[in-house]
Parts: C-alpha cells; sequence; structure tokens
C-alpha cells in the first residue's frame, strides 16, 4: 500500500452521495436538472476539440479517453452518443409511473441504438467508486471499460494499469470535491505517453496539490479566462457555506457574476510542445461556438 494523502471531503457543498451508486441514473438526474447541473454540457465540446487535436497531434485513428469519477457515464454518452444533455435529462425523467429497471435499460438501449456515433474511433475507460453506476455506463455503451477503485486509497492493480497504459485524454466533471493528487499521481504514472488532463474543478476548491502533481509529469497547465456554471446552488444555505469557506462576502448580490450558480474553472495540462502547437485559445473558440448551443439547451 502507498502512502499518498487521501484528498480531503468539503463540507459546504451539499452532498448527493445517496444517488451515485444507483443501478439506473433516473434519481441522479432527477435531483440535478433543476439545479441545472451543466457541466458535462460545457465540458463536452472542449472534450470533443481535445480529440481531434490529439488525433492528429499524434497521427492516431482511435483516442482513449479516461473519465475519472465517471458516475454514470454522461461524458462517455456525450462523446459516443448524438445525444444532448437535455435529452439525457428527459430520458431519464423520474416523475411519473416507473417501470422496472430491465425495462428502463431497455428503454435506454433502444433510444440510444439510433444515436451511436460513427463519425470518430474513441475508447472511454470510465472510473468510479461506484459499482452499479459503472455498470450502468457499461451496459449502455457510455464506457467501453470500467475501474472500479478508489484511487486515493489504493494504488491501480496490474490489470487496471494495464487498461490505462494508452490513455491519451483524461477527463474530470463533477469529480474534484471527491479525488486529490493520490489519484492523479496513480493514473499519470500508469500511462505510457504524456496525455492531456481536462478537469473543471469548483472555483472555491484547493486545487494546487493536483496542479503540482500533474506539472511533475512534465504537464503545463493553463486555465481558462472565463469560469463557466457548473450547477445552481442547492439553497440559500449551500451558498452562504460555500461562499463562508472560499472568503466571500455571503452578502454579495446574487446576480453577481453566475451568482446563482456554483462555478468552475477550465484546466487543461499539456506538454509544452502541444500547447505551442495549439493554443487554448483555440480550442476554446473552436468548442465554445458549438458548445456554448448545447450548454445552453442543457437544463
Ligand atoms: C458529482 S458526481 C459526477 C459524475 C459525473 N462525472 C458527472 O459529471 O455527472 C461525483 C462522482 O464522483 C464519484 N466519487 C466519489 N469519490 C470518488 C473517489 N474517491 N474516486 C472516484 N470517484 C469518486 C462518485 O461516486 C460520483 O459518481
Amino acid at each position: 500500500m502507498s502512502s499518498l494523502p487521501e484528498a480531503p471531503r468539503k463540507l459546504a457543498k451539499a452532498s448527493f452521495d445517496t444517488l451515485y451508486d444507483r443501478p439506473h441514473p433516473a434519481r441522479y438526474f432527477s435531483a440535478l436538472r433543476p439545479l441545472e447541473y451543466k457541466i458535462p454540457a460545457y465540458a463536452q465540446p472542449v472534450i470533443e476539440e481535445c480529440v481531434s487535436a490529439l488525433a492528429e497531434l499524434r497521427g492516431k485513428q482511435k483516442i482513449t479517453v479516461l473519465d475519472l469519477c465517471s458516475g454514470y457515464g454522461v461524458n462517455g454518452g456525450l462523446l459516443k452518443y448524438d445525444v444532448s444533455m437535455d435529452e439525457l435529462y428527459k430520458l431519464y425523467d423520474d416523475r411519473g409511473v416507473q417501470p422496472n429497471l430491465e425495462k428502463r435499460l431497455s428503454r435506454d438501449r433502444e433510444f440510444l441504438k439510433k444515436r451511436k456515433r460513427t463519425d470518430h474511433d474513441i475508447t472511454v475507460i470510465s472510473q468510479d467508486i461506484a459499482l452499479n453506476a459503472l455498470k450502468y455506463a457499461e451496459s449502455v455503451g457510455f464506457a467501453d471499460a470500467t475501474i472500479k477503485a478508489n484511487l486515493e486509497r489504493r494504488p491501480l492493480r496490474g490489470n487496471e494499469a494495464c487498461l490505462i497504459e494508452d490513455v491519451d485524454l483524461i477527463t474530470v466533471t463533477g469529480g474534484l470535491s471527491y479525488i486529490g493528487s493520490a489519484t492523479f499521481e496513480r493514473v499519470l504514472g500508469a500511462i505510457k505517453q504524456s496525455p492531456w488532463v481536462l478537469f473543471f474543478p469548483l472555483q472555491h476548491t484547493a486545487v494546487q496539490e493536483i496542479r503540482d502533481t500533474i506539472a511533475s509529469f512534465g504537464l503545463d497547465v493553463e486555465d481558462a479566462p472565463r469560469p463557466v456554471p457548473q450547477r445552481r446552488f442547492k439553497d440559500e444555505r449551500e451558498r452562504r457555506a460555500i461562499l463562508a469557506e472560499s472568503g466571500q462576502d455571503s452578502t454579495l448580490p446574487r446576480d453577481w457574476a453566475f451568482g446563482a450558480y456554483l462555478e468552475a474553472k477550465l484546466c487543461l495540462a499539456r506538454p509544452a510542445a502541444d500547447i505551442g502547437a495549439l493554443p487554448l485559445r483555440h480550442i476554446l473558440s473552436e468548442a465554445f461556438d458549438a458548445g456554448s448551443r448545447s450548454a445552453e439547451s442543457a437544463a
């Protein structure tokens, strides 16, 4: 066992832990829909741009993505299927009479089968501690392979390390309140060619240790100039607690920046040569021309 320190849990943020490991994502999406959880919709076009750029820079047909804290696999789903987050919210709507799990799964597969994308070749490996969520991701084709592991607490096993050795891109949405530098150290140590790392920490989450760990693998971390909204504050209590935790004045007007929303920062880590070949601003302008449309319809 390695003695890497485990990431501390954040206390001010509302907890949705009981929704993370269900056999079906309906409860998770139904809880997050009114809060307009939209970070995967913002991430998706940036992930697409990264995938295209990596394919070109590396001369590869197939790009492998490792999605950390993947949950039910929404990032993989948005990549591998021609589907928006808005459509996933509708598909997973938990109101009304609910069919049983098997019926739900076959309804999901039926909906998705006409949406499978064939215009790119991407392998998605989903990692999480939630076994049921990972099973769902694999059963509907959001993930090609899964790793159920708490990499804050233990190293990768041999077969898990082999699975991720050819990863080109690591993604994390909604996960940086749960994982820290231990997970990144373990994962980056197992990958052969320096991957790109696209991650979205909440503005108030301290991620310097993660940035230092990523930098220690020869990757330079760049930040997008503007934050993106992650989701609405659950309630006034959460807003005040988070503003207090981050040392901000809880009396700030609600329309300040994304006043009603928790904000995330877009961070992309890459080898310096790749940054020289393709500036972040180019990736973002390509992504957000298309992406702002899908993000706007995400709730
Ligand atoms: C807010 S959800 C985000 C899920 C997904 N990325 C999304 O954007 O919908 C946080 C996820 O982190 C997972 N998680 C919590 N602790 C973790 C850990 N130590 N390692 C990996 N995943 C963890 C939870 O099970 C949950 O699926």
